[in-house]
């Protein structure tokens, strides 16, 4: 089984260009489907992910290839519109594929996503928005199938919780059904907005995505584009954490520092400098870092909860204690009890952890629990005495392009063996 190895204290420095967002290239795959001529889309992340929606993207009939960080997607000879079990098991985001394929079929029929490592993850919402815009849906035998036979029609929506999927599932059903449709209550992260992007250089009529309420009026069809992805706002975080817990200075190239504020708020109150310069951030740090202020994950622009584990890890070596709430997921801290194997001091009741900050960790072997747990430990043995064995570690290549190598270039001695 494929391990990382890290022998932690090496203080970081040097560069590191972001790796395009995973949460972003998985709708805007999924908006490929849409298109009648090829789309080419650049700053795709090598990971784990990307590679199970392509996979999807074949199995539906689409032409794709990969050359280097640039997928190419044909969509023009697409013929199927079901997403297998063992697909729809490896990655349960693959629910974002279902509005595309029933705006392109008029019928869909994708296995259940079922739950994750983080809690249960239902897809009511979504459901009943596609509902609402004239499918018809079918529980059966673990498969949904979804039908639509007079197409799908424009709808107002409420949203009871601005679900960042469930979004995206409605603009790729709205983006080429009849009329216009309103979501209220939309989610605002800026993989929205990236999606809106492509689907309006493709053709679409879609405005007010960064904000609560979104207008989608819909079009006849979409013409394939060229598009480079979003930074990778969470993995831009990841590695200020990891650098802020082992010390030094680091830059990162191709950021929008402004999808990270409520991330670099927290960094500036536990002591870090940071220094934003267009799409570069450096940060610096020398010592031990400060307690922060109770951190609440909220949605976008709140501080995000993708960020939560790697921002608890460096908050292990603080001085004094530091309270984090967890309030979008119900499952989130999983990965703690392998932090702890480290040295650290965590505790957590429900969706509160705290922290009690720590002068030493102690390398020791541990398993990836989820994607960005598996990250803190990485953060955490990065600034762990001796040598850390982290194990199961296909959690974090799933939403991770190179960890290892980035780390290596900024000076961290970490390898992963295979
Ligand atoms: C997206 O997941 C991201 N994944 C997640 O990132 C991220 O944590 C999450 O948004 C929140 O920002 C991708 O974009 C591929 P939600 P998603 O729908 O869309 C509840 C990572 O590490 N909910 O906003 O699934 C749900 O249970 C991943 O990169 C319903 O109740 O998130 C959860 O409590 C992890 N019914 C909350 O909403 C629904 O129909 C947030 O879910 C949908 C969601």
């Amino acid at each position: 089984m494929s391990k990382i190895i890290v022998e932690g204290s090496n203080r970081l420095s040097g560069e590191i260009n972001v790796q395009g967002a995973k949460n972003s290239v998985l709708p805007v795959l999924a908006a490929s489907i849409l298109c009648r001529t090829p789309c080419v889309i650049h700053n795709c992340p090598d990971i784990l992910d990307v590679d199970t929606a392509l996979r999807i993207l074949k199995h539906l009939g689409c032409k794709c290839q990969k050359q280097g960080t640039t997928v190419v997607c044909d969509a023009s000879s697409i013929t199927n519109c079901d997403i297998p079990e063992n697909l729809m098991r490896e990655m349960r985001s693959s629910v974002v594929f279902l509005g595309a394929i029933l705006s392109r079929f008029k019928r869909a029929s994708i296995s259940s996503p079922g739950g994750c490592e983080l809690g249960p993850r239902p897809i009511d919402l979504h459901l009943s928005s596609l509902k609402a815009l004239g499918a018809e849906i079918e529980e059966d035998h673990g498969y949904l199938q979804c039908n639509a036979e007079n197409g799908l029609y424009g709808k107002e929506i409420h949203l009871s919780f601005p679900s960042v999927g469930a979004t995206e599932n409605i603009i790729l059903a709205a983006v080429c059904a009849k009329g216009k449709t309103v979501i209220h209550n939309a989610a605002r992260e800026p993989e929205i907005s990236d999606l809106a992007d492509f689907l309006n250089r493709a053709g679409g009529k879609i405005c007010g995505c960064g904000s609560d309420t979104i207008e989608i009026e819909g079009v006849s069809f979409l013409n394939g584009i060229e598009h480079s992805i979003i930074p990778d706002r969470i993995a831009a975080s990841t590695y200020l954490c990891a650098c802020a817990t082992a010390n030094g200075k680091i830059t990162l190239n191709g950021v929008i520092p402004a999808h990270m504020i409520s991330v670099l708020s927290v960094l500036r109150d536990a002591g870090c400098d940071l220094d934003i310069h267009n799409n570069k951030l450096t940060i610096s740090v020398n010592g031990r870092l400060n307690r922060v202020p109770t951190v609440r994950t909220l949605v976008h622009p709140g501080f995000p909860t993708d960020a939560g584990p790697c921002v608890i890890a460096m908050l292990s070596r603080a001085k004094g204690t530091s309270v984090f709430v967890e309030n979008i997921f119900e499952n989130r801290f999983r990965y703690i009890d392998e932090l702890n194997r480290l040295g650290t001091k965590i505790k957590t009741e429900g969706r509160v952890a705290v922290i009690d900050g720590t002068d030493h960790l102690e390398g020791a072997s541990c398993s990836c629990t989820d994607l960005r747990g598996g990250a803190a430990l990485v953060v955490a043995a990065l600034s762990s005495e001796g040598v850390t064995e982290i194990n199961n570690i296909s959690h974090i290549l799933r939403g991770y392009d190179n960890i290892t190598e980035t780390l290596c270039g900024v000076g961290a001695k970490i390898k992963l063996v295979v």
